[in-house]
C-alpha cells in the first residue's frame, strides 16, 4: 500500500463506495499562471503534471476510468501559438510517458475527432492506443477535439447511415443504440464529474453520459488540485443518495 494510500484512509474514505469511472473539466490553468505572472503555457504545462498525479492516484485507489476534458471543440478560437503549445504538449507527453502507461497498466484512449490534429500528433495517439489496449489497471479517456453536441450529430448520421442499409430498423432505435455510437461506447457513464476552478457549467462535455453523474465543483485552479482535493471530491460523493431519477420513501 501507497504512503498516499494510508493518507486517504486517515481521511476515512469508505473505499468499498468509490466512484467507477471519474470525469474531469480541468479548468484555471490559465488563471494560475497568471496570478503568479508567468505565461499560460505554464499553467497547461503545469495542469498536465496535475493530471498525471490523478491518474496515478485512480490507479492506486482502484478507480477504474479517469476520462479529462483536454481540448474541446471550442478550443481552437484560442490564440494560434496557445493551441499550437497544447498540441505540441499533447504530442510530447505522449512520447515521454508511454512506457510508463505500459508499465503502470494504463489503457488509454482518445475521443473526439482526431481527424483535423496535426498527422504526427494522430500517429503518436494511434500508436499509444495501440500500445497500451490491453491494459486493465485504469482505463484513461482523453477528451481532445471533443464536443459533446458534435458526438451526438455524428452518432445520429451513423444511426441513420444503418437505417438507409436496411440494417436497422428506425423503431428499434432506442437509448443504448445511442450510447454504442458515441465515442464513449467502451466505458460506463461517469459517477462523478469534478470541474476545477468555480465555474457551474458542462461546456459541451459528456452531456449524454452525465445524465445522473453527481457534479463536485471547487474553486481550487486545476493545476493546484492535489490528491486532498481530490480526496474531498470523493467524500462528498460518498454523501450522495443516489437515485437515478427514482423517488425513494
Ligand atoms: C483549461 O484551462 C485547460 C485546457 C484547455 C488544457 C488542458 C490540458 C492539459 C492540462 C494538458 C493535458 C495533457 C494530456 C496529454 C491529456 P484554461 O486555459 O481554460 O484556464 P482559464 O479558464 O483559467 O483560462
Amino acid at each position: 500500500m501507497t504512503a498516499q494510500l494510508l493518507t486517504t484512509l486517515a481521511t476515512e474514505l469508505n473505499l468499498a463506495k468509490l466512484p467507477h469511472h471519474v470525469a474531469v473539466i480541468m479548468d484555471g490553468n490559465g488563471r494560475w499562471a497568471k496570478q503568479k505572472g508567468l505565461p499560460r503555457i505554464e499553467g497547461h504545462r503545469q495542469g498536465a503534471k496535475t493530471l498525471k498525479e490523478m491518474l496515478r492516484y485512480c490507479k492506486d485507489l482502484g478507480i477504474k476510468i479517469l476520462t479529462a476534458y483536454a481540448f474541446s471543440t471550442e478550443n481552437w478560437g484560442r490564440p494560434t501559438g496557445e493551441v499550437n503549445f497544447l498540441m505540441a504538449l499533447f504530442e510530447r507527453l505522449l512520447q515521454k510517458e508511454l512506457k510508463e502507461m505500459e508499465a503502470e497498466e494504463v489503457c488509454i484512449n482518445f475521443i473526439g475527432d482526431l481527424s483535423p490534429l496535426p498527422t504526427s500528433l494522430q500517429q503518436e495517439m494511434r500508436h499509444s492506443m495501440e500500445r497500451t489496449k490491453n491494459n486493465q489497471g485504469v482505463y484513461f479517456n482523453v477528451a481532445i477535439n471533443y464536443g459533446s453536441r458534435h458526438e451526438m450529430v455524428k452518432a445520429c448520421q451513423a444511426i441513420a447511415e444503418k437505417v438507409q442499409l436496411g440494417e436497422l430498423s428506425a423503431d428499434s432505435i432506442n437509448e443504448e443504440t445511442i450510447a454504442q455510437h458515441l465515442y464513449t461506447s467502451a466505458s460506463a457513464d461517469p459517477d462523478l464529474l469534478i470541474r476545477t476552478s468555480g465555474e457551474m457549467r458542462l461546456s459541451n462535455f459528456l452531456l449524454w453520459q452525465l445524465a445522473y453523474t453527481e457534479i463536485y465543483v471547487t474553486d481550487t485552479l486545476w493545476p493546484d488540485f492535489n490528491h486532498q482535493q481530490f480526496d474531498r471530491a470523493l467524500q462528498s460523493y460518498q454523501k450522495r443518495d443516489r437515485r437515478f431519477g427514482k423517488k425513494i420513501g
